[in-house]
């Protein structure tokens, strides 16, 4: 991608869509197409196919997609799937249509078996049964990946897929309903300090490992891939090393600056004992992530105190009231 080519950041209202726009932005990228829900409804077919056929895009990364974590995907399989599919159906479908020359799609470390082997290769997709808490999302996302390894041979359309381990970062969800862990966690110490709570219980023994990226990482990866990355094989994108979620506890915890203590419901399920994803095809090709964990974990902390802090909406509705 040259400085002036003209790029479609698909959701780029989202945790990933907008760290990506930040990062085209600082690399001086300035047709930068951009479409809220309102403006483009991605499930509509013929509406995705009218922008590609008037818009002229040369590249797509498509960050759009209904995300959200197990409560979620639990409670509401049926629009995960389905969104999912016509969203990245019709992205995929237009883009080729249109003749965009390169296209990136982007899968999640979810896909891959319940249980294959740590670190997790590219390979190990669809060898074995998957988790089934998430599988509305993720058949439609294997749907996604499939397609566009078919397009790529049958009609050469350049479609790549990243394979995005757990991200976290400024624009992330914090809603206990349905964020993710990471989120879900500065959420509970947050409240906890506010409300002079003396314990924050984890479920689990803390003992399980999982990997987390920070967002603006895994948007420079996203721009390297479009750079330096042509193939059908999927490509993995992570830190490359993993944490404790009783070790990730405690430094959300220090992050947020909650004094209490930190305890462990043990009726609670650990889950997996670790998932980490091998990056060593994505390292091969160059690429590093920059920030740090608790460098990450600061910015995110700072961003929500000023956009998603419960404490901070109020007191900005009452001094608007
Ligand atoms: N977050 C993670 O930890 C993670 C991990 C692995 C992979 N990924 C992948 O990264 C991608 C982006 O995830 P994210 O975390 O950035 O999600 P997100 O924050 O929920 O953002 C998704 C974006 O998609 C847009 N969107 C959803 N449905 C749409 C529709 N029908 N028409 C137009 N826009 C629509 C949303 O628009 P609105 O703002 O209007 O809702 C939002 O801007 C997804 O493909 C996801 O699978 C994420």
């Amino acid at each position: 991608m040259d400085r002036n080519s003209r790029i479609f950041v698909a959701g780029h209202r989202g945790l990933v869509g907008s760290a990506i726009l930040r990062r085209l932005t600082e690399a001086g990228h300035t047709d930068l197409v951009i479409r809220d829900r309102s403006q483009l409804d991605l499930t509509d077919q013929a509406a995705v196919r009218a922008f590609f056929d008037r818009e002229g895009i040369e590249h797509v990364i498509l960050a759009a997609a209904k995300v959200g974590g197990i409560l979620a995907n639990d409670r509401f399989g049926g629009d995960f799937i389905r969104d999912n599919l016509l969203i990245q159906n019709n992205v995929i479908d237009a883009a080729w249509r249109a003749g965009v020359k390169k296209l990136l799609f982007l899968g999640s470390s979810c896909l891959y078996p319940k249980h294959a082997e740590q670190p997790i290769k590219e390979e190990a997709l669809l060898s074995g049964p998957m988790e089934p808490s998430n599988k509305p999302y993720a058949v439609a996302k294997i749907a996604g990946i499939t397609m566009c390894q078919a397009y790529r041979r049958q009609y050469g359309f350049n479609a790549i897929c990243a394979m995005p381990s757990n991200l976290y970062g400024p624009g992330d969800h914090f809603d206990p309903e349905t964020s993710h862990a990471l989120p879900g966690m500065i959420r509970r110490f947050h409240d906890a300090k506010l409300a002079g709570d003396p314990t924050v219980t984890l479920w689990g023994t803390g003992t399980p490992r999982r990997e987390f990226l920070y967002v603006d990482d895994m948007a420079d990866a996203c721009l390297h891939l479009m750079d330096h990355y042509d193939s059908e094989e999927i490509i993995n994108v992570g830190p490359g090393d993993d944490i404790a979620i009783a070790d990730l506890a405690a430094l959300i915890r220090d992050t947020v600056g909650y004094t209490g203590t930190l305890t462990h419901d043990l009726s609670k399920p650990d889950g997996h004992p670790r998932k980490l994803m091998d990056v060593s095809r994505l390292f091969a090709t160059g690429w590093r992530p920059r920030v740090s964990l608790e460098e990450g974990l600061r910015r995110t902390y700072d961003w929500f105190l000023e956009n998603a802090a419960p404490d901070r909406r109020q007191a900005s509705k009452q001094a608007a009231e």
